[in-house]
């Protein structure tokens, strides 16, 4: 990005600084001649440890911001009107089983509305960024949503419930409805990559049951600010907090959302 503020600044500078503890651990993760119990301990740490580098970067430079975090408890800000909302490593399982494939995700929420993200994958060295008004980034190149419009040109992205989740049924009756008329799903186990592909036009579209927070805040800025349009699945319910979102380029996000909504 040409012109990052300050405290985009300090979120680059935690990502890249957590990513280093992460990238020594999946090197190891992927030696790792253990049960999945210890493997999956490991990775647990590995989380933790990178949840707490970001942590020190980011409240050492803002002490007064708020703090919500997936390993965390939430800390209320002396100022209320800001806190960081962070994923420390998105696409645990792909992680854990060495794929190549997850992420940090940072973002600085203001009165309720997310200002400034950071999405950084430490494997493929690519920096999503963004910040209100301001575009979005992948490390110096400006990005936007595809301009497809043809469905069955399209590729979407989406996340499949598993372990007993009560939303497989809905997500297998959405892929039922998509699928004969795209041209392909792809569940890459990271949301907030698959956020930061849409804004980078390499998926068309993304929708995905039950998130969390830290899953989506710094996408749901990296896809506005390239062109695209990003709701809740369910009309009504708060983008952020409920966790069900739809998202696609302008040209085809009507058709998409009537497809995924069944309307
Ligand atoms: C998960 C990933 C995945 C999504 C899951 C999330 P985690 O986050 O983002 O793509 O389908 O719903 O929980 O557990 O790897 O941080
Ligand atoms: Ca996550």
């Amino acid at each position: 990005m040409s012109q990052a503020s300050a405290n985009l600044n300090i979120m680059i500078k935690a990502a890249r600084k957590a990513s280093r503890s992460l990238i020594r651990d999946f090197g190891e993760v992927e030696n790792l001649q253990v049960s999945m119990k210890s493997a999956g301990d490991f990775v647990s740490k590995a989380d933790l440890k990178a949840e707490h580098i970001i942590r020190e970067e980011l409240t050492e430079a803002r002490p007064n911001y708020g703090w919500l975090a997936e390993e965390s408890e939430e800390v209320k800000g002396a100022d209320p009107t800001r806190r960081w909302i962070v994923d420390p490593l998105d696409g645990t399982t792909n992680f854990l089983h060495g794929l190549p494939h997850w992420a940090i995700s940072i973002a600085l929420e203001h009165k309720g509305e997310i200002v400034a993200a950071v999405v950084y994958d430490p494997i493929k060295d690519e920096m999503f960024t963004s910040e209100k008004g301001a575009g979005c980034w992948m490390n110096d190149q400006r990005m936007r949503v595809s301009g497809r419009s043809r469905m069955i040109e399209m590729i979407f992205a989406t996340g499949l419930p598993f372990g007993g989740s009560a939303d497989l049924p809905e997500t297998l009756k959405d892929l039922a409805r998509i699928l004969p008329g795209c041209a392909g799903v792809r569940r890459w186990g990271t949301a907030s990559l698959d956020l930061a592909y849409v804004a980078a036009g390499r998926f068309d579209g993304f929708w995905e049951h039950n998130l969390n927070i830290w899953d989506v805040a710094a996408g749901v800025l990296l896809v506005k600010e390239s062109g695209g349009l990003i709701e809740p699945l369910k009309k009504g319910d708060n983008l952020l907090e409920d966790g069900h979102i739809i998202a696609a380029n302008e040209a085809a996000f009507d058709s998409f959302a009537k497809v995924i909504r069944n309307t």
